[in-house]
């Protein structure tokens, strides 16, 4: 599945295509794109992102529910926006975050608040916009959003994240509903926890909540944890505390090198009729996809700097670099990289590393690839936790961002400056 020659690759993801030598997305060249903004440049399609919405419309048609996309993945306001003007909800998980949603235009309702450590400001700003639910993490946090609340006269509606002690199967920096883990409350204090959360007087119980982890290829996590979750529902309700939604959290897993994780709509199927089967499916339904939304539906292209080749490794420098694309320096994390138009010379083996002073800092190794300094190459799978986590480390300024519909390129976020960077900061007198 990786690359590992001159030619076009043979898988690419949706809307990425080659045309007459030239990698495209959707109907622009990507050649074309970077000469006219320059690199390292996020591309991302915008039919590539209502078409991965698409899988979960479809999988959800005829219940009642609501798709938060969890914004960490990919907070760029147009990307919002993408997703809210075709019915998304907001996952949040900071006051900035909330900022960025409201300046996106989603309404308030639609907007709930994750995270294990929310600030009392926070809190009162989003009560004060009227945020659809709280994900409450730990007793002390309730308690605290109470007195929050109470102190607004107001009474916030509020969702447990339980934490199923299920294992999600990925990579343990991502991995979230195992005991070990700092998210969501034990299964077994979550009873006592709603009951609590019931007779306290600036709160509003409305859910229950779980994440169990991010990159998952597998069904059978979610299927064990909807298990979990629903033998919380019935022990909570049999203690006098109804639970109109259950929100089954993100984590589905996108293809970055021949995974194959189910398809939104696939998975769905079987979490349904296991909800019916259980005799839950009256139940609102609330998810939080991130990564499966927009993960595949962009790139980010980088110029290549210079050849380096050695006695023990040849290093390909390229323009972009770990404070752009965090990923494998994170998480020894796989990416594509695609050369936008491929020779047909032989390949060479070469890491391809970024420009910054560290050895962490590489986008892939071992890759064979036929180039030459001026070359422009894809990153692919760039679309969730590139941008969104990029630095200035090095006083690198953030890439330029674009989406593409059809053959119209929009340019979503611009190129930092240096100035942009030094804005904030003061000399001494
Ligand atoms: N809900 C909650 C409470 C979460 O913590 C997350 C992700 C999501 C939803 C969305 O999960 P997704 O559908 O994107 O898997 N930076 C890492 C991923 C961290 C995920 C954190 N939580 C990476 O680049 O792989």
């Amino acid at each position: 599945m990786s690359i590992t020659s001159g030619a076009a690759p043979t898988t690419l993801p949706p809307f990425f295509t080659f045309h007459n030598g030239q990698l495209m997305v959707e109907g622009l060249a990507l050649n074309a794109l970077a000469q006219q903004h320059g690199t390292p440049l996020f591309v991302y399609s915008k039919a590539a992102i209502l078409a991965a919405l698409g899988a979960y419309q479809r999988g959800l048609a005829g219940r009642a529910h609501q798709i938060c996309y969890a914004m960490k993945a990919n907070s760029t306001l147009a990307i919002l926006q993408t997703l809210v003007r075709a019915g998304c909800g907001l996952d949040i998980v900071s006051g900035g975050e909330l900022e960025r949603a409201l300046a996106a235009g989603v309404e308030p309702c639609k907007i709930i608040f994750s995270g294990v450590g929310k600030t009392r400001a926070e809190m009162r700003r989003a009560l004060d916009v009227g945020i659809g639910c709280f994900n409450v993490e730990s007793r002390a946090e309730l308690d605290v959003l109470n007195e929050v609340a109470r102190s607004m006269s107001l009474r916030a509606p509020v969702s447990v994240r339980v934490n199923p002690n299920v294992d999600a199967k990925t990579h343990p920096y991502i991995s979230t509903g195992l005991k070990g883990n700092k998210f969501g409350i034990a299964h077994e204090d979550v009873v006592d926890t709603y009951r609590h959360a019931a007779s306290c007087a600036g709160l509003r119980v409305v859910g229950i909540d779980c994440h169990i982890g991010s990159q998952i290829t597998q069904a059978e996590p979610y299927l064990d944890a909807m298990d979990r979750i629903l033998d919380l529902v019935q022990a909570i309700e049999t203690a006098g505390v109804p639970i109109a939604h259950i929100d089954f959290g993100g984590g589905l897993g996108i293809d970055y090198n021949g995974d194959t994780p189910p398809e939104a709509d696939a998975l769905w199927l079987r979490l349904l009729h296991k909800l019916d089967t259980r005799g839950y499916g009256d139940r609102k339904i609330f998810i939080e996809p991130g990564r499966s939304l927009v993960g595949n539906a962009g790139v980010c292209v980088t110029e290549v700097l210079y050849l380096k080749p050695g006695e023990q490794k040849n290093f390909l420098i390229v323009d972009a670099a770990m404070n752009d694309l965090p990923r494998p320096a994170m998480y020894q994390a796989f990416h594509q990289i695609v050369p936008l138009a491929p020779r047909s010379e032989p390949t060479a083996v070469w890491d391809v590393v970024g420009p910054v002073c560290e050895s962490g800092d590489w986008l892939g190794r071992d890759r064979a690839l036929a180039v030459q300094a001026g070359d422009l190459l894809a990153v692919m799978s760039a679309g969730a936790y590139c941008m969104s986590m990029a630095s200035n480390y090095n006083t690198r300024g953030r890439a330029a961002e674009l989406l593409v519909d059809g053959e119209t390129a929009t340019l979503i976020r611009a190129r930092e400056s240096a100035t942009d960077q030094l804005r904030f900061e003061s000399l001494l007198p």
